[in-house]
């Protein structure tokens, strides 16, 4: 293969690497050696099988001529995170006559992901999944730390299991066909990375917004590497969120709220995606935070600086009701005993999890 690798390797108890470069989902044996088995059944959406799952296929069966090939395409969007799609990859399983030693390849974004994930998880109480991330946010995010989910008429991510992935290919050239909207999404998790944890990480995103945001291969692929080593450190040793990977939620409950209330981003509809939502909630996070007496407004200041020339929004979109907003947020899954648990900042890299955030000081930062 002739082209540049990154690998972080993701230790504890159950280790995997991340590989990151151009051209990984055309490599036959780097997919066909994560097949213990002979069955393997590709779960993809509508937008991304018609792109890259003959590639994938070819590639496996160019590598693997021995091996029992199935693709299941669900309907992309955050819809089809249910259960009855979840139940309609289960019967591909079956029909696959999946055994044991079975791998499922996750071929798209954050949907499919969690979804193939899942049924992953539970197919004869856990088989290999291999994740193939083709959006810049579930490279940084989603494909790597095992959280697979469906979601329920309740709530996002309600059912679900803790599944690592047995390896994770990020084929880089496949952001080449990401709308531009969902690449600033996914540098709004990279921006997280920086935010909760280094400092100089966010000068580096300063220095190469630019070139990230005109899709420059190398440049994307280091900042997915150095947004994977962050998480990898963090999953590695939380790897249930017992404690820090609670961190990785900077941003995220204003920014689950703000979906919520909305009703989830469609390619159509004008609602913020998640990337988004979570920029609007960091900023509104740090805001916080200094209203609260923890952090520098100059720091927010700065973080609301670089999402602005991310080409991410920073305030909040109109016709949200602050009440509704903090409904939503009771719901978190990290609150505990009924009170509101926050990832706030004591400034740029330096996040932490406040257990007992007053809900008056919410809303009126909500209200402003
Ligand atoms: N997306 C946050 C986490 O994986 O913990």
């Amino acid at each position: 293969m002739n082209t540049t690798m990154r690998i972080v390797d993701v230790g504890g108890a159950t280790p995997y690497a991340i590989s990151i470069g151009p051209g990984l989902l055309q490599y036959g044996p780097l997919l066909a050696e994560r097949v213990r088995g002979r069955h393997a059944l590709i779960v993809s959406d509508s937008n991304i099988a018609p792109l890259y799952a003959n590639t994938v296929t070819a590639a496996l069966r160019a590598a693997g001529p021995h091996l029992q090939l199935a693709t299941y395409t669900l309907p992309a969007g955050e819809n089809s995170k249910t259960l009855t799609v979840f139940s309609d990859i289960i019967d591909a399983l079956a029909a696959l006559g999946a055994s044991r030693d079975a791998t499922v390849f996750a071929l798209g974004g954050g949907v499919v992901g969690d979804l193939a994930g899942f049924a992953a998880a539970c197919w004869m109480r856990g088989i290999d999944c291999v994740q193939l991330p083709t959006s810049l946010l579930a490279m940084v995010d989603s494909s790597v730390g095992g959280k697979t989910a469906v979601d329920i008429p309740q709530g996002k991510n309600l059912v679900g299991a803790f599944h690592p992935p047995s390896t994770v290919l990020a084929d880089t050239s496949t952001l080449r066909t990401l709308p531009p909207r969902e690449l600033r999404a996914g540098l709004a998790e990279i921006v997280k990375y920086g935010a909760i944890r280094d400092s100089e990480f966010i000068e580096w995103l300063e220095q190469q917004r630019h070139a990230l945001l005109n899709d420059d291969d190398d440049m994307l692929s280091e900042a997915i590497a150095r947004s994977c080593i962050h998480k990898a450190e963090i999953v590695e040793r939380d790897p249930f969120e017992h404690g820090e990977r609670a961190l990785l939620n900077f941003g995220h409950t204003f920014g689950h709220a703000i979906e919520a209330e909305q009703g989830y981003a469609s390619s159509t509809g004008t609602a913020l995606n998640h990337g988004e939502a979570v920029a609007v909630g960091m900023v509104l996070a740090a805001r916080l935070s200094t209203a609260l007496g923890f952090a520098r407004d100059s720091d927010t200041a700065r973080l609301r600086g670089l999402l602005d020339s991310c080409g991410l929004p920073t305030e909040l979109p109109p016709g949200l009701a602050p009440e509704a907003l903090l409904a939503r947020m009771r719901l978190d899954k990290k609150n505990l005993a009924g009170r509101l648990r926050l990832v706030l900042w004591h400034g740029i890299g330096q996040a932490m999890v406040v257990p007992d955030v007053d809900e008056a000081s919410v809303l009126d930062l909500l209200r402003a």
